[in-house]
């Protein structure tokens, strides 16, 4: 027998097919019985008859624990009050495994309580919505890049280098040297670059970061495109493009996602219009002192309170251009007429999401390349490959690193980073 799953039920609408799925909750009166059920694509309604299914079957049906699973029968009907569209008349149930005390009841629950049982809470409405949107994400990354003729290139993630500072370093033991785990992929996408054209990475990024906010991960996802012959003009111009491409795939594909979260989707859309406001670091700063902003003087880095008031001069995202030398990483390239500023950016969120990318051209001054690597405290010899990429056909390259995970949680306008990764890894928390 083939099961079939709720994202196929209007392919069988008035058929009788089976489904593999789990009980979620269930309610009867009298004669009929609601089950509330999960088959992975889809929640949805089985309701079952009792003068159609007769008495033994209803029996079973009133009788379904919370998080059974079931491979159930029925007639695939319309339902247009139901969210999906979509409901079952249920035929046939036949239990494959129980599930007693289920620990998450449909009551309230605490954070800390979901978070001890997140290998359970993944299966709630909640959290499925959100995984189905970081999927989105991660497929219209793909299709993005691949049609703007780029193609995926991985690198390590055991790895000698440190592009984002020593202080937040995983080390590990490789064999008798020491290694860390990749802070970002980015210097070997700068090598990938100069052989091949326009590259991007998406995979997984560490940090041992000691700040336990709602937008911090210890390990987390991060897209990270480069580029050749691209100035960082050129590099805010594909990274707005790209962000505004993923808020429309989610439009387009997560509607249903998007209604379960509660999400206004008419914010989202704002996102999809081009081009985003660009503010330089120095006008950033003069407009949080004029509002006072006392906090503030030029070479400080931003604060989320302070980022989250540039981004409100917007109702979409925001760049935030060129920021001091002395607060960025030793691989950004020195402002031609100003050399205490980096010709970077960030781009600063709605609604006070913070820093989705932060993204910069690079160095390509050998001279200048190799004393930033010095001053930063990097052996030369350790990143004498990186510099190698300077003597051998260097050109102008840009690149940034978008975070997965606070896309996610800016796009399901999910209040806590720690709900947009299955698994995750925060400040004292490897459990589950
Ligand atoms: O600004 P970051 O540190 O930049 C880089 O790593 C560059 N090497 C990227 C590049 O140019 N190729 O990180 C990039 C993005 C941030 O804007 C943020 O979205 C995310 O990664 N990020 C984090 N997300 C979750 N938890 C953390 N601890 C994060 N740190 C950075
Ligand atoms: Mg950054």
């Amino acid at each position: 027998m083939t099961l079939i799953t709720m994202d196929q039920a209007k392919e069988y609408v008035g058929q009788e097919i089976s489904i593999g799925a789990w009980v979620t909750n269930k309610r009867s009166s009298g004669k009929i019985a609601f089950l509330q059920l999960r088959d992975g694509a889809h929640y949805f309604q089985g309701i079952v008859l009792k003068n159609d299914v007769g008495e033994e079957l209803f029996d079973v049906a009133k009788s379904l624990t919370q998080e059974t699973s079931l491979i159930v029968k029925g007639i695939i009907q319309e339902d247009t009050r139901s969210k999906l569209g979509y409901e079952l008349l249920v035929t046939g149930i036949e239990v494959v495994g129980e599930s007693h005390d289920y620990p998450i009841t449909p009551k309230e629950h605490g954070t800390d309580f979901l978070m001890d049982h997140r290998h359970l809470w993944l299966r709630s409405s909640r959290q499925h919505a959100i995984m189905k949107i970081r999927n989105e994400i991660i497929r219209a990354t793909y299709e993005f890049f691949n049609q703007e003729g780029f193609i995926k290139v991985d690198p390590p993630i055991l790895t000698g280098s440190a592009p984002e500072g020593t202080t937040e370093l995983f080390h590990t033991k490789y064999f008798d040297e020491e290694a860390y785990l990749s802070q970002s992929g980015q210097l070997y996408m700068e090598a990938a670059a100069m052989a091949f054209g326009k590259v991007f990475s998406f995979g997984p990024t560490f940090r041992a970061e000691k700040s336990k906010t709602r937008r911090h991960l210890i390990e987390f996802w991060m897209m990270e495109p480069e580029m050749a012959f691209m100035h960082q003009d050129q590099s805010l111009e594909v990274q707005e493009k790209y962000v505004a491409y993923l808020v429309q795939s989610v439009l387009d594909n997560c509607d249903i996602y998007l209604d379960t979260l509660e999400r206004d989707k008419e914010l989202l859309k704002k996102y999809t219009q081009l081009p985003y406001d660009r503010i330089s670091y120095d006008d950033a700063v003069a407009l949080l002192n004029a509002n006072g902003f006392d906090d503030i003087v030029w070479g400080d880095d931003f604060g989320s309170p302070h980022e989250t008031f540039i981004a409100n001069q917007s109702d979409r995202p925001v760049f935030i251009l060129n920021y001091p030398k002395a607060i960025k990483p030793f691989y950004m390239k020195e402002h031609p007429d100003r050399p205490e500023v980096v010709l970077c950016a960030d781009m600063i969120a709605p609604e006070g999401y913070g820093e989705i990318i932060g993204g910069s051209e690079r160095e390509v001054d050998y001279q200048r390349l190799s004393e930033q690597i010095e001053k930063f405290g990097l052996s030369k010899e350790d990143y004498s490959w990186y510099l190698d990429l300077r003597k051998y056909g260097s050109v102008p390259h840009s690149g940034f690193g978008l975070g997965l995970e606070r896309m996610v949680t800016w796009i399901s306008g999910t209040e806590h980073i720690r709900e947009s990764i299955p698994f995750p890894r925060l400040l004292n928390r490897i459990y589950p």
